[in-house]
């Protein structure tokens, strides 16, 4: 048994935190630990464990599979009313008022109360290899922190091995065999060569992935230049794939960067002077205008500034299909706290393209409402403060990344729906509806329609929530949204059928979570043939001419 314990993740968080610290865990995720090594290991104390169930025996450990939702307002992106939700092996089966069932079935009370799909995250980090170290989330605790946020699905990039996308797939299952949700994959395109051309067409057609990133930053490592993300794209068009982009310009920052080194900053700070957003606003501007020349959609990942947002702007207005995707820190944070005098709070913000100054939150809030950027992610790429001290000397060195995969669905409620910024509805297509569209995976999922995967919240919008690292669910030491506190709280979390969150505990299983394949040719490539087509006959080229004599 004692190999056994040292194998499980939760076993693992324990271990990997000082002595000190774990003094510091409070009682409800000492409860929540043993619900989870409960799940984990059904068979084992179950005598002590039903107190800690929140919906009667059924739910403790056994797979209860039916579960009525009663009386709450149910909110899709196009439509809310209030209804009952009855669900059957983990499928949404019925959605209508007044629904009765047997005495074998779990009944939630959902009076007063929002029902909605579960979030959907389109950018995150686990378990990634990067700047010399790794993510400290992984495929189980980054969704379980996840699931305890109310989101039931993230999309994680796949990171090609030295080149080999199908190499880097191999290595992403293995990882996420643990996962206790739904997910699916983006992949990365690092080099270019006929390889790695004949690798994108087997990840579309054979292995459910239907998007690419492309960086434009990180020169040396994972940058691109624009000769690649040209061949990239008309790849991608062909595929009908979706090109995403990390846009700054990669160059730029290098130069940047020295130049604070020249000036004697090497802390935090020097890292926002370093790629201001000029540098955004310029790489956004070139990838959008490079996709327009090939004719293709593009994916803007973490709009940071308002001069990258307005880059997207601009292209919408003139008819072009780009997407615009903030993250929460971008829109609920600002740069002041990298100035700040301790280290291990100040890098905890480094991020890129990085946080920025006052105002620029605001901005995107503000497109974000009117449908300029059109989902939110968070780009929960996490290092614990240990792995943040890698870059004290050196502002270069520190990890890049925040946490937010647990906090999203809080902190978007309460900056956008509570402040009276969006509908509810609209709060639904943000956080999870949008992104099910532009990745082919709606209404499976994005949806609480007869039919839909059974991924729902239930959200109290009169309870509050408050976020800090000593009660949330990520491996990280640190928060930096720590002592937020707002209104609306996830109470429920339902995945896959199930009860995996009930306001105060977790349960989860590794290996519960399933890989969601992404369909090429989402809605984004209608007409782009047509488009094409008007293209070719407007040239009024080539021009017969008549041989000059010789
Ligand atoms: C951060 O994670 C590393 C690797 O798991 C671990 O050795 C270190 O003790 C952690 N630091 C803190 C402050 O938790
Ligand atoms: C929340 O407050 C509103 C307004 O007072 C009320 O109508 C609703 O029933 C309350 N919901 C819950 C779950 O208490
Ligand atoms: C990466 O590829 C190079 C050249 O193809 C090879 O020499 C090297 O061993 C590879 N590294 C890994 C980690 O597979
Ligand atoms: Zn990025
Ligand atoms: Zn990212």
């Amino acid at each position: 048994m004692a190999g056994l314990h040292s194998t499980l993740p939760w076993r693992k968080i324990e271990e990997g935190r000082s002595m000190t610290s774990l003094y510091r865990v409070q009682l409800i995720s000492l409860l929540a630990v043993m619900v989870c090594l409960f799940a984990i290991f059904p068979f084992s104390g179950s005598q002590q464990v039903p107190e800690f169930c929140a919906y009667g025996e059924s739910e403790c450990g056994s797979s209860s599979s039916k579960l009525l939702i009663k009386g709450g307002t149910v909110v899709n992106a196009h439509h809310q009313e209030v209804a009952d939700v009855y669900v059957e092996d983990g499928i949404i089966v019925s959605v209508q008022p007044n629904i009765n069932v047997g005495d074998d079935v779990t009944v939630l009370d959902a009076t007063g109360k929002y029902v909605m799909p579960g979030g959907i995250d389109p950018h995150t980090h686990l378990e990634m290899e990067f700047m010399g170290t790794e993510t400290i989330d992984d495929f189980f605790s980054g969704q379980a922190a996840a699931l305890a946020g109310g989101t039931t699905m993230h999309i994680d990039f796949v990171i090609p091995v030295n080149g080999s996308l199908t190499a880097g797939f191999e290595a992403y299952k293995k990882k996420a065999k643990k996962s206790c949700m739904d997910y699916g994959f983006h992949m990365a395109i690092t080099k270019w060569d006929e390889i790695v051309a004949r690798e994108m067409e087997i990840m579309v057609q054979e292995k459910g992935i239907n998007s690419f990133k492309f960086f434009l930053a990180y020169k040396g490592s994972l940058m691109i230049r624009d000769e690649l993300l040209l061949e990239g794209l008309k790849k991608c068009k062909s595929l009908g794939a979706l090109a995403m982009v990390h846009a700054e310009n990669g160059d730029a920052v290098a130069e940047g960067q020295k130049r604070m080194i020249d000036l004697g900053v090497t802390g935090p700070e020097g890292h926002a002077l370093s790629r201001p957003p000029v540098l955004e606003g310029e790489a956004t501007a070139r990838a959008i205008r490079l996709a327009g020349f090939v004719n293709v959609p593009l994916y803007v990942v973490h709009v940071m500034s308002i001069d990258a947002m307005e880059e997207i702007a601009k292209a919408q207005k003139s008819g072009q299909k780009v997407v615009g995707e903030p993250v929460v820190s971008g829109l609920v944070l600002d740069d002041s706290e990298l100035w700040n005098p301790d280290f291990t709070i100040a890098a905890k913000y480094v991020m890129s393209p990085p946080i920025r100054k006052p105002g620029h939150g605001k901005a995107l809030q503000a497109a974000l409402s009117r449908g300029v950027l059109q989902l939110v992610g968070t780009d929960h790429c996490t290092f614990n403060s240990t792995q943040k001290a890698l870059g004290i000397d050196d502002f270069r060195k520190i990890p890049n990344g925040v946490n937010g995969i647990e906090e999203r669905m809080h902190l978007v409620w309460d900056t956008m729906v509570e402040w009276g910024q969006i509908s509810v509805t609209d709060y639904v297509r943000i956080t999870s509806t949008e992104c099910a569209r532009i990745f082919n995976i709606y209404p499976r999922k994005g949806a609480i329609l007869a039919g839909s995967d059974a991924d729902i919240i239930i959200l109290n919008p009169n309870s509050s929530f408050e976020i800090t690292a000593a009660t949330h669910h990520s491996r990280t030491d640190t928060n930096v949204y720590e002592g937020r506190k707002g209104k609306g709280k996830v109470e429920v979390t339902i995945a896959g059928g199930k009860v995996v969150w009930d306001g105060s505990a977790l349960k989860v299983a590794p290996g519960s979570g399933k890989y969601i394949e992404m369909p090429p040719f989402s809605h984004l490539f209608n007409g782009i043939e047509k488009a094409d087509a008007a293209y070719l006959s407007s040239l009024r080229a080539p021009v017969r001419r008549l041989k000059a004599a010789t």
